[in-house]
Parts: structure tokens; sequence; C-alpha cells
């Protein structure tokens, strides 16, 4: 038995390199014990040999799409990932066609770890609270308290750098610290929940914010408990209340419709208008000849959720089963979407979803009919249905899936690179976000997994510009 030791638990250019070197001199996963650190082989440790230098001219290599979920599944705090890594390794070294292979067990199991890592970074992401201290000099530091479930402080680190750059701050964890002072981010030893300041002059800031934006009629306390576990309670000012409004809410409900039913008995009646308005649009889309599209297509799909949604979905063009369904984003794109909503934290049920172009449009192979891509003239001429949705819904928050959403929101092609990343301010569709369409990520070759983890990303960050402006 060979032990391999890594500097850390969360060292994967130590874990690739001797993977790779290992795999190069064909070295059995069954032979080998991974390890951290000094001396902690235990029983197992035989033999800490140098690794094996490959042989002359010998390559090993492997997908990117593994590299980038083995990147992810090492933060994983599971004491086997090197192994099942490593065994995962050998057998996509000589079958790359594996990583597509969602029934095996193997990958099936470190996929499962590199979800768990991802959420585990969107919990971080989500739910570190800063409070303020004095520093000497008159300065001010923000210092949070945070246990994450895995070994993932440092890779979560790029994001508060980005976030918060112009402030000083420093995330305490059990494991490390990271400290910012705006301009270098050092590591310092881990730390206990003593270490942080416990309350500060920001907590009635937030919970201020939070009674504000708590929405009694759609607390969902299962939903609640999922998305923001009670472990991560005591970091969170707001959550004191949660209590409180939970308690309350049903009066909260109450009253909330009292107001709205005054409302409506004082003002026309403005939300029955938006649906029969909306109703009326789409029953005169479904007659729309405005483009050649409708003559192949089975139906017209159209936008599907609330009037008023936390966030406007803009996409393509329905697929082959949205086609058949009259629903959008409900075939493979659609699933692949609604996980990436469920791992941002985004309840679906809260937001609208649209196309910019209504009608399938597909070449027919066979019994098979394959997606084709709609035309300028196509998407200009179903420019009229968004003009319509978007005046009706005036959207807080839109976010435009791919190219063709693009070039209807901004009314010009554009790459989705250049748009990507920050907001638009656009006068139909409100503060507009861009990001790439799911069947992106279905058709993407390399680095799947890393695409995948950009797109819940962006999804995140969009969902926290959502809850500020909701
Ligand atoms: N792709 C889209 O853009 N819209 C759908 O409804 C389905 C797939």
């Amino acid at each position: 038995m060979r032990t391999v030791r890594l500097a850390d638990e969360d060292d994967f250019d130590g874990w690739r390199d001797a993977a790779r070197a290992l795999a190069l001199a064909n070295v059995p996963a069954s032979d080998l014990h991974w390890c951290v650190g000094e001396g902690s082989g235990g029983l197992f440790e035989q033999s800490s040999a140098p690794l094996p230098a490959p042989p002359a001219q010998a390559t090993f290599s492997v997908p990117r799409s593994f590299m980038s979920l083995a990147g992810k599944a090492i933060l994983h705090r599971d004491p086997e990932r090197f192994a099942m890594l490593y065994a995962l390794l050998l057998r996509v070294g000589s079958r790359p066609a594996l990583m597509e292979d969602r029934a095996d067990p193997l990958v099936r199991r470190i996929d499962a770890l590199a979800k768990a890592v991802r959420r585990d970074l969107h919990k971080m992401h989500a739910f570190v609270r800063f409070r303020e201290i004095e520093e000497p000099e008159d300065t001010t530091r923000f210092i949070a308290w945070f246990e994450p479930d895995h070994h993932i402080v440092r890779a979560a680190a790029p994001f508060f750098v980005e976030r918060f750059a112009n402030m000083r701050w420093s995330i305490l964890t059990p494991e490390r610290s990271l400290h910012w002072d705006g301009a270098v981010l050092k590591e310092g030893p881990g730390a206990t929940r003593s270490d942080a300041p416990q309350d500060d002059p920001l907590e009635d800031m937030w919970k201020r914010y939070y009674a504000a934006i708590f929405n009694p009629a759609r607390l969902k306390v299962k939903a609640m408990l999922k998305e923001m576990p009670k472990k991560y309670w005591a970091n969170m000012p707001e959550t004191a209340l949660v209590r409180e409004l939970v308690a309350g809410a049903r009066n909260r409900e109450v009253a909330m419709v009292e107001r709205s039913q005054a409302h409506r008995d004082s003002t026309p009646l403005q939300g029955d208008n938006a649906l029969a308005a909306w109703r009326a649009l789409r029953e005169e889309a479904r007659h729309c000849t405005r483009c050649d599209l409708h003559r192949c297509a089975t139906q017209t799909v159209f936008g599907a959720g609330p009037l008023d949604p936390y966030i406007l979905f803009v996409g393509e063009q329905p697929g082959d089963q949205e086609d058949l369904a009259g629903e959008p984003f409900v075939g493979p794109a659609g699933q692949l979407f609604d996980r990436a909503l469920a791992d941002a934290g985004i309840d679906r049920a809260r937001c609208h979803v649209t196309n910019a172009v209504k009608h399938f449009k597909f070449e027919q192979r066979g019994k098979r009919r394959i997606h084709a891509s709609p035309n300028a003239g196509e998407i200009s001429a179903c420019r009229f249905w968004i003009g319509q949705e978007l005046a009706l819904i005036r959207p807080r928050l839109t976010v435009a899936l791919g190219a063709t959403a693009v070039r209807t929101l901004f009314g010009k092609a554009a790459s989705i690179s250049s748009l990507r990343g920050s907001a638009h301010a656009l006068p139909e569709s409100g503060e507009t976000w861009v990001t790439v369409h799911p069947s992106f990520l279905l058709r993407v070759r390399d680095d799947r997994e890393a695409e995948y983890a950009r797109f819940v990303d962006d999804l995140a960050r969009i969902d926290a510009r959502a809850a500020a402006l909701a």
C-alpha cells in the first residue's frame, strides 16, 4: 500500500499531479491510501515513496468535464473522495464517455458530492452576515462567522473579494479565516464562534429590511427551513424575527387580503384587468400568422406564471415538448432550468417564463423534429408579442436566456459574454440581466460542470438583486 499525502483538505492541484503520475505508472486504485497533512496515515501508513516518474512520452488525458467535476467534489468532507476520484479517473482515462453515464454508481456518487459542495458554496455566499467593529486609527472592519459543511472556504473567497472589494472584512470559520484589507487577501488559522462579535449597529437595519420584505402570504416554513437551514440562523440577525413573523403570519395575511380588498373597492380592478388583458393577448396570439412558423408548429406557446413576477425569464422559442404541451420550458432544457433555479434558491412558481419566439421552429428528420434557430425576420415578427407582454407585466427584473432573447430585449444582436454579469437598464424590461440559455448547457462538451456552476452563480446573483428590488 502506497500512501499519498496531500498538503490540505482542498489541495486539488496536489491531488491532480499525484493522480496523473500514478495513472501514468498504472498504479491501481486499490494500492493507494490517500491522506492529508503530516503523519496522518495511521495504520495504513506503510510507504510514502516518491511518486513514480512517468514513462517517457506517456500521456494521459481525461475530459475537461471530469476535471471540473473533480475540482468541486474534492472539496467535500467525505474522506473517501480522493480515492473515489482516482478510481473514476482511471476508468474515464480509458472510456471518456463514462462521464455522460449518469447510471454509473461512481459517477453518480461523485456527482452528488459536487452537488453538495455547490450547495454549500451557495449557502456561504447567501448566508454570511458581517458585523461591524471599530479598529485602531478610526477604521472599520466587518467580521462574519460561518460554519461550512465542506472544505469550501478558499473556493468561496473570490465571491466575497469581488462583492465587498472596498470593505475591510474577515470571515472566520472553524477550518481557517480569511482577511481582506481592500487589496490583499490573507489566510489565518481557524477560529471559534466566540472570536466573532455577536451584534452590531447594522443588525437593526437587517431586521428592518427583512421584516419589510417578509410576505406572509408566501410563507412556507418547510421551504424556508430547507433554503435557510436552522444551522445558519445564529449568524443571521434577521432570523431573530422569524419566530415572531411566522407566529403573526396568519393575522398579517388576513390584514393584507383586507387591504387589497379595500384597494380593489376603490380603484379599477388592476390585477383582474391585467389577467383579463393577458388572457386576451394569449388568445390572440393563438391565431398569429405574423411569420411562417405557425404553419408547422402544433400551437403557440405563450408565457406562464404570475403577472407580478419576482423575475421574468425570456427564453428563445418552445422546443419539441413545449410545442406539444403548450407550456414553456417543460422539456430537457426546462428540466435543467428547474434544477438550476432550485440550486440557486429561486422558486419558479414566483417567476414568469416566456419566450422571444412563440412557435417551435424545426427541421423534420425522419420521425424526429430537430430544433432550428429562428432567423432575424422571425424574431422581429414575434417582437410584437413580447412587447405586449412587457407592457402588461412591467417587470422589475428580467433575465434574457441566450442570444435570441438578447436580440429581442436589446433590439440588436450582442454577445452573451459582453453583457453577462451586470445589470442593464432597459425601458421595457426593467433591470435586465443576461446569461446563457439552459440548452447551451445540454450541448456544451467541455467543462459542462463548470458552465452549469457559472449559470447557477448567475442565477444566485440575480436572485439577490430580485430580493432587493422586490
Ligand atoms: N427553450 C426555450 O427557449 N424555451 C422553451 O420553452 C424551451 C426550450
